[in-house]
């Protein structure tokens, strides 16, 4: 039998970093959380713990939106209100080894769950695209209208789902789709019960950083510090994780209003360097971070962060948390959790 509530939610990938803070932020304003995740890159403690904070429970189904015989029976089982659709692989050198992998599950995985939906005639749509869409961009700060130019695999699958999407929704205007362009979500619930817990050593920034102030690795690599920015090293916008939430929710208001489809950057619009956030996270883990200076990492721009106009002024959203309080959030998360969900 399908649920009554018109405002169940389906999350994929609920169970991953910014999918288990969205769940959060749902739960706490009266949704009702269906999530659809194989655990390929999460843990199933990180529910327990979205549970715990939120002293509500949620609905696991452990499953691959590749599978259209889940998908099929969850859209059969639940009247979902919109998907909200995080799950896919985003590790941009691991896109250029395994190119198909990734086109598989992030284009094709988006094809089947969409498929799903307009059977279900559940058409509105949350997807999680990325400022990778950019490329190595030429203007500060970058709004939507910047051209788009991807440049490895991974954001050419990000490219290619906003462009499948887009094409959805100029065949059937009754789509509700917001294409949200996260730039670098960092930090964690301030419970400090959820956090970035990547499986391998991590490739971005911040959960770097912060394993070597836990003490798992000795020393951070800095790529480059000879980029035309004010310290030579590069600058990116960094966005609170709940924040980053936060901007779903106003999405999903906005697509409530009328059919359309919407692209917005979520960004803070304040960029920050490789050294501004060593800085931040000694100051808010009390530990010194050695770093050597390192070659430059290929593909990486000098600097990116957002003109975050649009998303306030047609979504009324904001971010609203600064980089010390983003390093404080992540230092609570990693000092609670050394080692992740494996402790
Ligand atoms: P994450 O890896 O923590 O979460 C993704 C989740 O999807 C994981 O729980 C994983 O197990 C699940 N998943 C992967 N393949 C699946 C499949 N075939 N079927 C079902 N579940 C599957 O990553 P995240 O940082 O939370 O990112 C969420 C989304 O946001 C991704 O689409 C990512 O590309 C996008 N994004 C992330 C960032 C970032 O820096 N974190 C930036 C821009 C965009
Ligand atoms: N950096 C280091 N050392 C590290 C890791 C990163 O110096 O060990 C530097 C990078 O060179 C860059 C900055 O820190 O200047 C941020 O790097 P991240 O890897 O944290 O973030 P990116 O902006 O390079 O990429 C991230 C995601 C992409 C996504 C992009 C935009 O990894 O998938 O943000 O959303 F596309």
């Amino acid at each position: 039998m399908k649920g009554n509530s018109q405002k169940t939610i389906l999350v994929t990938g609920g169970a991953g970093y910014i999918g288990s803070h969205m769940c959060v932020e749902l739960l706490q304003t009266g949704h009702q959380v269906v999530v659809l995740d194989d655990l390929s890159n999460s843990n199933p403690k990180s529910l327990q713990a979205v549970e715990r904070i939120t002293q509500k429970t949620l609905t696991f189904v452990e499953g691959d939106i590749r599978d259209t015989r889940i998908l099929t029976n969850l859209f059969e089982t639940h009247n979902f209100s919109a998907v909200l659709h995080f799950a896919g692989l985003k590790a941009v050198g691991e896109s250029v080894e395994h190119p198909v992998q990734y086109y598989d599950v992030n284009v094709n995985g988006t094809l089947k769950l969409v498929d799903a939906m307009a059977a279900a005639a559940c058409k509105t749509l949350v997807f999680s695209s990325s400022a990778t869409v950019y490329g190595i961009p030429e203007q500060m700060p970058i709004s939507e209208c910047s051209p788009t130019a991807a440049i490895n695999p991974y954001g050419r699958s990000k490219l290619m789902v906003e462009e499948v999407l887009r094409d959805l929704y100029a065949s059937d205007p009754t789509w509700r789709i917001s294409l949200l362009r996260y730039f670098n979500p960092v930090g964690a619930h301030a419970s400090g019960e959820i956090g970035e817990d990547p499986h391998d050593v991590p490739n971005n920034l911040m959960p770097f950083i912060s394993q070597v102030a836990v003490g798992r690795r000795d020393q951070l690599n800095v790529f480059g510090d000879d980029y035309g920015t004010p310290d030579g090293t590069g600058v990116r916008d960094y966005i609170h994780v709940v924040d980053l939430a936060k901007g779903h929710l106003k999405a999903l208001q906005h697509l409530a209003d009328t059919p359309k489809l919407a692209i917005h950057n979520l960004g803070t619009g304040n960029g920050y360097s490789v050294m501004d956030a060593i800085n931040a996270f000694e100051r808010a883990s009390g530990r010194k971070i050695p770093y050597q200076v390192v070659e430059r990492r290929a593909g990486d721009a000098a600097t990116s962060y957002a003109d975050p106009r649009k998303a306030n002024q047609e979504l009324g959203w904001q971010a609203e948390y600064d980089l010390e309080r983003m390093c404080a959030d992540a230092w609570r998360w990693q000092s609670n959790y050394p080692n992740g969900f494996r402790d």
